[in-house]
């Protein structure tokens, strides 16, 4: 009886234990090795925070003290007890008077650099800056970034950068998850040449909403070489068409395709994305398609959210397999 008790509080430890430890903000800080922060890594930390210039919201002010994988936003490998993870992203995004995310005017976001130092992180895996005003001097993607080549995930959507996407983002090797997006708008953000992305062999997640990729014609092709890609956030991306054949579609995992806003201007039915079966979310919206729907639509069965707004469509579809829409 006893011993039954104590194996259930046991495993009732084991399975509660990670959501005590994974939370966004929360410190892991059961290393096997001993304690404390790696001090290089935590004067890298430091030498971050004064690139830093205003930081209203108080969120660094945890910076302090020896442990730095105690302070908040940052995580602790358990085993090696390398910094790891750096989550900052900024919860409390102010808008503006339409409504929209002024990242930049809000008091609660981080304001000045993302400074070079950060690459003596070398163990680092996980870097959410998102919805941070953290610009620089030249407002652009320090190309540097390409150089922390642990990296499973990085998010800086809703730093409204300007300029030119740097394609040393291309040496993340490891990367699973990029997310650039300046969610549902515009920005001064530009590629002319994204092939550097079919180097991301890994990536599950790509959020570049609002790049300027005007002029990218085989955008399909160069995507349709990412074969783990399970979702493709490309609205707002200005791009010119996506009436590209591939002869073979390699995404066999993807989940989500966001097209909206695009302005293709061509038939519906000539669309590549037709091909991808195993989509549950196709956001279409915005882009002045017209014409009937491909006898393909019926076989996307696992689609649960096709979003058609805005285009001219001059007939009735046929739902009759889409049982999950
Ligand atoms: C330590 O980290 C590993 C990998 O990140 C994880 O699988 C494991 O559950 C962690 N152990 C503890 C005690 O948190
Ligand atoms: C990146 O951050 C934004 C805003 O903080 C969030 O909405 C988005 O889901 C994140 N992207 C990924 C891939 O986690
Ligand atoms: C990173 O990528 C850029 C452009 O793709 C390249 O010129 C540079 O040599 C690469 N740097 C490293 C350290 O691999
Ligand atoms: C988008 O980029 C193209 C060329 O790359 C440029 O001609 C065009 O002006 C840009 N559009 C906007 C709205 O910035
Ligand atoms: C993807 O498919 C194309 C054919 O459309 C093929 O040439 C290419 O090698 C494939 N790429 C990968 C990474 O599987
Ligand atoms: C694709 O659509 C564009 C308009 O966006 C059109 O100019 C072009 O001829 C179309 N190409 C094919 C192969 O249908
Ligand atoms: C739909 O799938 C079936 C079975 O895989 C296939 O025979 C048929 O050609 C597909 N229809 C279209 C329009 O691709």
């Amino acid at each position: 009886m006893c011993r039954t008790t104590n194996l259930l509080l046991t495993l009732i430890s084991i399975s509660i234990f990670p959501f005590f430890t994974n939370g966004a903000l929360q410190p892991q800080h059961q290393h096997a090795h001993g304690g404390g922060c790696n001090p290089d890594e935590r004067a890298t930390l430091l030498s971050f925070k004064k690139g830093i210039t205003s930081n209203d919201a108080n969120i660094l002010t945890s910076w302090q003290g020896q442990d730095c994988c105690r302070w908040r936003g940052v995580s602790c490998s358990n085993r090696t007890g390398h910094v790891i993870k750096l989550h900052l992203r900024n919860p409390n995004v102010a808008l503006d008077t339409y409504g929209e995310y002024d990242v930049c005017g809000g008091a609660s976001a981080l304001f000045g650099e993302i400074s070079p130092s950060l690459l003596s992180l070398k163990h680092l895996e996980h870097m959410d800056l998102s919805m941070n005003c953290l610009l620089g001097t030249n407002s652009q993607i320090p190309h540097l970034l390409g150089s922390m080549g642990n990296l499973r995930y990085l998010n800086l959507s809703g730093i409204p950068f300007t300029g030119r996407v740097p394609p040393h983002l291309g040496n993340l090797s490891k990367l699973q998850y990029l997310d650039l997006g300046q969610d549902g708008d515009y920005s001064d953000m530009y590629s002319t040449d994204i092939t550097w992305l079919t180097k991301l062999a890994f990536l599950k997640f790509l959020g570049m909403s609002g790049v300027n990729l005007s002029g990218i014609v085989d955008w399909p092709q160069t995507l349709n070489m990412i074969p783990p890609l399970r979702v493709i956030d490309l609205s707002y991306c200005l791009l010119d068409s996506a009436n590209q054949s591939l002869a073979h579609l390699n995404l066999t995992k993807l989940e989500k395709l966001d097209l909206s806003y695009n302005d293709f201007e061509h038939s519906l039915a000539s669309g590549w994305f037709w091909k991808a079966t195993s989509l549950k979310y196709l956001d279409l919206g915005q882009n002045s398609l017209f014409g009937q729907f491909p006898d393909m639509l019926g076989n996307m069965t696992y689609l649960q959210v096709l979003d058609i707004s805005q285009n001219w469509n001059g007939d009735m579809m046929m739902t009759g397999n889409l049982k999950n829409l």
